[in-house]
């Protein structure tokens, strides 16, 4: 079976649930407080072993008690962190205020993030796919090049969430790139196949993908053939935090278990939006 890497942070995510968003300097009471473990690839991670895929997550952790939330949620869906370096301070954390139609993020992170050197301990051999957070370019450019010069065979996702700078140089090591509707918007594109033939032109040939939210997502394969999927909204939203996230799991998933382009989309928009319909990222439910 193929094991996934999958590289990025993992966040202690404390959502309050609300019916509208509070205005500013109100004081209102939430429906709902969850403290758990969030982050991208983290997020992405735990959907993959949902869908029978033996995943490694690695990410710089915070040596305090709170990082249980992390460990234990890894634990749980026998996400293996041992790899991860353990660090002094307090883990990256996230307020957010959640209504069944936004969800606002406060971020605050002072934790170091993942360097090329602790990146280098992994041992690589027994991976099928390795899966990067889009961040810390100048590290993840260092990280490229090590899976590049180790393992040439190993297939690497990209995902370009948010514009940092230089973060075009990466996109040539990638075989897929999946990019976010506001990564698109950033570089002046208001239409996926635009921001995708662009975006595909920038690469060395990688698939290439944009999710673009309740309008679903979309595609241009290895052969220049474009894909789109509609999006599969459930009878009643309830949570989008991370549905972008999960849309990963969902086309990572399909395209290791070589599904094909155009059903690695659809899976993708199908497993997010049922993740709309419900809290956090257990899917059996
Ligand atoms: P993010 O969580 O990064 O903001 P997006 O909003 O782009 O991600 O959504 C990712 C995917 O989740 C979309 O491609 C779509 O399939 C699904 N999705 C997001 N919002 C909705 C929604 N309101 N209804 C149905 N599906 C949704
Ligand atoms: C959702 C998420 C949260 C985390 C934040 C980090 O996509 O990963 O779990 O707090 O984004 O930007």
């Amino acid at each position: 079976m193929t094991q996934i890497l999958l590289v990025g942070t993992a966040t202690l995510d404390i959502v309050f649930q609300f019916s509208g968003y509070p205005s500013e300097d109100a004081e209102v009471r939430a429906n709902g407080l969850r403290m758990c473990r969030g982050g991208n690839a983290s997020n992405t991670a735990v959907v993959l072993s949902q869908l029978g895929h033996r995943c490694s997550f690695v990410g710089v952790l915070a040596d305090v008690p709170e990082t249980a939330v992390i460990l234990d949620d890894f634990a749980r869906f026998g996400i293996n962190a041992s790899v991860c370096p353990r660090v002094p301070g307090r883990p990256p954390t996230s307020s957010i205020q959640l209504t069944p139609h936004s969800r606002t993020i406060v971020h605050y992170r002072d934790l170091p993030e993942l360097t090329a050197e602790q990146f280098a301990t992994v041992d690589l051999s027994s991976f099928g796919w390795v899966h990067f957070e889009g961040r810390n370019v100048p590290e993840l450019l260092k990280m490229l090049a090590l899976v590049k010069a180790i393992r040439p065979d190993l297939p690497i996702s990209i995902e370009i969430e948010k514009p940092r700078e230089g973060i075009d140089e990466v996109f040539r090591y990638a075989s897929l790139l999946i990019a976010s509707k506001g990564f698109a918007a950033s570089r002046g594109f208001d239409a996926p196949e635009s921001f995708l033939q662009w975006l595909r032109s920038a690469s060395d040939g990688a698939e290439v993908v944009v999710a673009w939210g309740e309008f679903g997502a979309f595609g241009i394969d290895g052969k220049g053939m474009l894909s789109s999927s509609c999006a599969y909204p459930p009878k009643e939203i309830i949570d989008t935090l991370g549905a972008g996230d999960t849309f990963n799991a969902g086309v990572l998933s399909a395209m290791i278990n070589n599904m094909g382009f155009s059903s690695a989309i659809e899976q993708g928009c199908r497993l997010a939006g049922k993740k709309c319909g419900f809290f956090g990222f257990h899917l059996a439910q």
